[in-house]
């Protein structure tokens, strides 16, 4: 399948000043804290341009913890091997899939979805590996937390960004976007 062809998987994420999305025990507090007067960063415009959200089971399992589904009816799909239950009331709107990035995309290209918001850092990085990324749109937030889950990981050859966009806010958040060349 060409790029031109494929589902586009798109990267909209916040990390702390040192690189983390989450504590090591997956805490967000300081992200949830952090944005509780905050700007929507462009976050709205960005979900309503997907048909449909990728995300690891880390991440699923977290949202699960928040007091609402954040996702409305957009579908959902959480890549897992291990999963097997699914809360009655997210029946029909999220799917197991424990199929590989590229498999995945081909999938969800076949079926007609233009673009994808991936989410998750060992899904990011997965998808990373394989060449399947196309635009990563990044929020800094200006907190050191020490220690956590790193968004990006080990590669086996650099991979090259063109930097689009960045922008800041009052509140100290620094967003930066970028296209993955030549995914
Ligand atoms: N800062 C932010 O903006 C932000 C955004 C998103 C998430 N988060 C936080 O980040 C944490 C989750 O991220 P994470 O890096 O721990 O995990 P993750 O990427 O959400 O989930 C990883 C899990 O997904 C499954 N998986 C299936 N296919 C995979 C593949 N191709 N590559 C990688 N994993 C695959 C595996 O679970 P199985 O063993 O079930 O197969 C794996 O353990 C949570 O605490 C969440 O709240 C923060």
């Amino acid at each position: 399948m060409n790029a031109a062809s494929r589902t586009k998987v798109s990267v909209f994420i916040a990390t702390s000043l040192d690189g983390f999305i989450a504590r090591p025990d997956g805490g967000i507090d300081w992200l949830m804290n952090a944005g509780e007067d905050a700007e929507d960063c462009g976050y709205k415009e960005f979900f309503d341009s997907v048909d449909a959200l990728v995300m690891g089971r880390n991440s699923f399992e977290k949202v699960l913890e928040f007091d609402h589904w954040p996702y409305q009816e957009k579908p959902v799909v959480v890549l897992s091997k291990s999963l097997t239950e699914m809360p009655d009331n997210l029946r029909g709107l999220v799917k197991i899939d424990s199929s590989s990035p590229e498999e995945l995309i081909e999938k969800l290209s076949l079926d007609g979805s233009k673009r994808i918001y991936l989410d998750g850092g060992n899904v990011i990085q997965s998808f990373l590996r394989a060449g399947l990324v196309d635009d990563i749109t990044l929020t800094k937030i200006p907190v050191l937390i020490g220690q956590g889950r790193p968004l990006f990981g080990e590669l086996q050859y650099d991979i090259k960004l063109q930097h689009l966009s960045t922008q800041s806010w009052d509140n100290g958040f620094v967003q930066s976007s970028y296209e993955v060349v030549g995914s």
